[in-house]
């Protein structure tokens, strides 16, 4: 790995840490638009209330999926390795950071930092990952190498255009030939691929371009949560890089919200798979977001966070609370099921409905089949 890819990883998780890192007020505004309809008489027993939910072969004990972080620098297999123990002793998915380090340097110390994530977890899905404008640097057949050498179940490939623009090392060639190279590395590869975004959101246009080379899983990552942009802002301030350092501030509130972005791929790619991330922090986020369409949610700086402050205890604890407050939800919305979840009725607000409108969604056909 080069030195600079590897004191970047480090220091994205010092400065993700950071509260100032995050999209201002984590869309607030958008969610107090939405609403989840209590119902006084639920119809099922709280007792009953299932979180379990198939995803990728594996029976997850909540729809969550802690988003790839980290891996390359030695520094990062032990976080791996808690990650990895935490995910698989709550029982839900896991992605590890980008292979890029891997990809560039095979040696046993960098392998090890990805390895020892499906070393430490067997029970669990285990996602790996890399960026999609890798794909105009390296063969399909590396590619598909490295990816199969540290056992994973389904591949990321994170579509990360705002960040690189920032990033003063970035590379910001997003042509659309990385298109039918993703298809050519689909047959390549076994395993399922899902497209995500890292923090900025996946629009229907995006959504509906990967739907045609056979993706059928997006994780939306959308601009409610960590943001790219401050953090590379923020290296950029430190490289006294201040044109991009402006950029940065300039489009500090640029993105898709979580919400938004959910809706736009559940009624672009109906029959995909749909995770909600970005911001989704609270269970109440992440009901409101499983009501609009999204299958299962996704988790990255609060768990990092609980485990610099408290290690797997404290993430366990976290992800004790997340999952209690979504059955409870569920339990008051009159869902027994995540499913059920899914097809409740939400309220959604007349500037949301505005936005669906000017962006041509049916919004009777969105709300008739966001339940599947
Ligand atoms: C420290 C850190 C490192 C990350 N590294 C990657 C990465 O290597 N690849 C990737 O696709 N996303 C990466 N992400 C983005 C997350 O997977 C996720 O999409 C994003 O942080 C939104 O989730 P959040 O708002 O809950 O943090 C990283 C996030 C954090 C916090």
């Amino acid at each position: 790995m080069s030195s600079s890819t590897m004191c970047r990883k480090v220091e994205h998780i010092e400065l993700a840490l950071i509260d100032e890192m995050t999209y201002e007020n984590n869309c607030s505004s958008i969610y107090s638009d939405i609403m989840l309809v209590h119902q006084a008489f639920p119809g099922v027993s709280f007792r009953e209330v299932k979180l379990t939910t198939n995803f990728l072969r594996y029976s997850l004990e909540a729809p969550i999926v802690i988003e790839g972080m980290t891996g390359g620098h030695p520094a990062t297999a032990e976080i791996n390795e808690k990650l990895a123990l935490l995910a698989s002793k709550a029982g839900v998915a896991l992605g590890i950071g980008s292979q890029r380090a891997l990809i560039e340097n095979r040696s046993e110390e960098v392998f090890k930092t990805y390895k020892i994530v499906r070393d430490a977890a067997r029970d669990i899905p285990v996602i790996g990952n890399i960026g999609i404008t890798i794909l105009g640097k390296y063969s399909y057949s590396k590619i598909a190498e490295v990816i199969s050498s540290i056992d994973v179940d389904a591949l990321a490939v994170h579509l990360n255009p705002a960040q690189e623009l920032i990033q003063p090392e970035g590379d910001a060639s997003f042509t659309q030939d990385l298109l039918s190279k993703l298809a050519d590395l689909r047959k390549e590869i076994a395993i399922p691929i899902i497209v995500k975004e890292v923090g900025t959101g996946l629009s229907m246009e995006v959504a509906e371009a990967f739907a045609k080379i056979g993706i059928e899983i997006f994780d939306v990552a959308g601009a409610c949560g960590t943001s790219w942009i401050k953090i590379e802002g923020a290296r950029a301030r430190r490289a006294r890089d201040l044109l991009r350092a402006a950029l940065a501030e300039e489009l500090s509130s640029w993105g898709i919200p979580t919400p938004i972005s959910v809706i736009e791929c559940r009624y672009a790619v109906p029959r995909s798979i749909v995770i909600a991330s970005g911001g989704v922090w609270s269970s109440y986020k992440a009901a409101v977001n499983i009501a609009l369409g999204a299958d299962l949610v996704g988790i990255a700086r609060p768990i990092l966070k609980a485990l610099f402050n408290g290690g797997i205890e404290k993430g366990l604890e976290y992800l004790r609370l997340f999952t209690e407050g979504l059955k409870a939800l569920m339990f008051l919305t009159g869902s027994s099921n995540v499913l059920e979840l899914k097809r409740k009725p939400v309220y959604i607000g007349s500037r949301i409905l505005s936005y669906m409108r000017s962006r041509g969604i049916d919004i009777d056909a969105y709300l008739a089949n966001k339940g599947g």
